[in-house]
């Protein structure tokens, strides 16, 4: 039967396959399973999924009574985001004996998806990964455009590799069991689309933001879509982040800083909405935010109900020392997405990403305590 879902073609040049669906809609985990075996009837699945996901239920409505093999990560989150659940997934491949025949299915959110697609960039040279995602964050971002990878004991994401995936296919009512706290954060990458690409978006989600805290599924489905056109459109643009892609990055040079600071007790989106109101700092000293921008973004923020303020245990000095060894710093020093106005990011040069003194960075970061 066919699946009940909007489309949306991702091409990705230069990488084989050239391209991939995107498909969303409301309650279609339980018919996904067939359309998975009817797109890739010779290839062998293995499921990678989370603790909680499995508690959840989502396991079960994706397989039914089929007996898949299964790895599930466990605690869910960050704290297994390393190499040695990247090589017990690929040593559990083995030991079913599945070969370069097989395709890696990650049922998930940001974490699963960032693990899964990269075992199955590495298992036997590379199969395919079909991404499902069930988080705010991974079905705004973290499952569209191929970024997949583990932290080491020193940095985030130090093992990776660009893994397009072979399909995404996203159930907005999967959201429906996120807790409040990581549904609220993960909205915060659909804001930072909205700033860096649609002013209408930001205008839409403004009205609709009861609607979207209450979880309104119609509404869910249509900001998924909007967050995947915007994410496709820069991805096809510059798949392996040479240039344009940095601007998925606003707010999160400085939000990275604090999240690692925080020692990653702050959420992704928490410490991004920081990092946004940061940077529309940035923004104002340098004479580029004329137009009240700053405090529309940070009102939406609140309204999701993050905070604007670094937490004050997280020194200064510390989050200038983070920003040094930021993985996109030149000389030690990173550069900057900046916005030209809402739904627009500033382009000089043909960069998208822009040197900011130290000094200039310094008292923004004063100014947020
Ligand atoms: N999350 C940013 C990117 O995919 O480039």
């Amino acid at each position: 039967m066919a699946l009940n879902a909007q489309k949306l073609d991702v091409m990705v040049p230069g990488v084989e396959p050239s391209g991939y669906t995107i498909r969303i809609g409301r309650g279609m985990l339980g018919g996904l399973w067939d359309d998975i075996r009817s797109q890739w009837p010779k290839l062998n699945p293995f499921i990678v999924t989370d603790a909680e996901l499995v508690k959840a239920g989502h396991l079960e409505t994706l397989v039914g009574s089929e007996t898949i093999p299964t790895y599930i990560i466990e605690p869910a989150g960050e704290i297994s985001k390393h190499i040695q659940t990247v090589v017990q997934i690929v040593e559990m491949m083995e030991t079913n004996v599945l070969g370069r025949d097989s395709i890696v299915i990650a049922l998930g959110g940001g974490t699963v998806g960032d693990i899964a697609g990269f075992a199955a960039a590495i298992f036997k040279r590379g199969v395919p990964v079909v991404q499902i995602p069930t988080t705010t964050v991974a079905q705004a971002d973290s499952s569209v455009g191929g970024k997949t990878g583990v932290d080491s004991s020193v940095s985030k994401n130090a093992f990776g590799a660009f893994w397009q995936p072979a399909a995404v296919y996203i159930d907005v009512e999967t959201l429906g069991t996120l807790d409040d706290r990581q549904y609220r954060a993960g909205l915060v990458e659909s804001v930072k689309h909205a700033a860096i690409m649609d002013a209408e978006y930001f205008d839409f989600f403004e009205t609709n933001i009861d609607a979207i805290l209450n979880k309104d599924m119609r509404v869910l489905e249509q900001i998924a879509m909007t967050n995947c056109r915007i994410k496709a459109e820069v991805v096809q643009q510059d798949p392996t982040e040479k240039n344009m892609r940095r601007i998925l990055n606003y707010g999160h040079t400085i939000g990275h800083a604090v999240e690692s600071a925080s020692e990653f007790t702050l959420l992704h989106g928490e410490s991004v909405a920081i990092g946004m109101i940061a940077a529309g700092k940035l923004e104002k000293a340098l004479g580029l935010a004329a137009d009240g921008r700053l405090e529309r973004i940070e009102g939406l923020l609140v309204k999701l109900g993050m905070s604007t303020v670094i937490p004050a245990e997280i020194k200064k000095e510390q989050l200038i020392a983070l920003l040094g060894k930021d993985k996109k710093a030149i000389g030690q020093w990173p550069r900057f997405i900046l916005l030209e106005s809402l739904g627009n990011t500033l382009c000089k040069n043909e960069q998208w990403a822009h040197e900011v003194s130290r000094d200039i960075v310094e008292q923004c970061l004063d100014d947020l305590y």
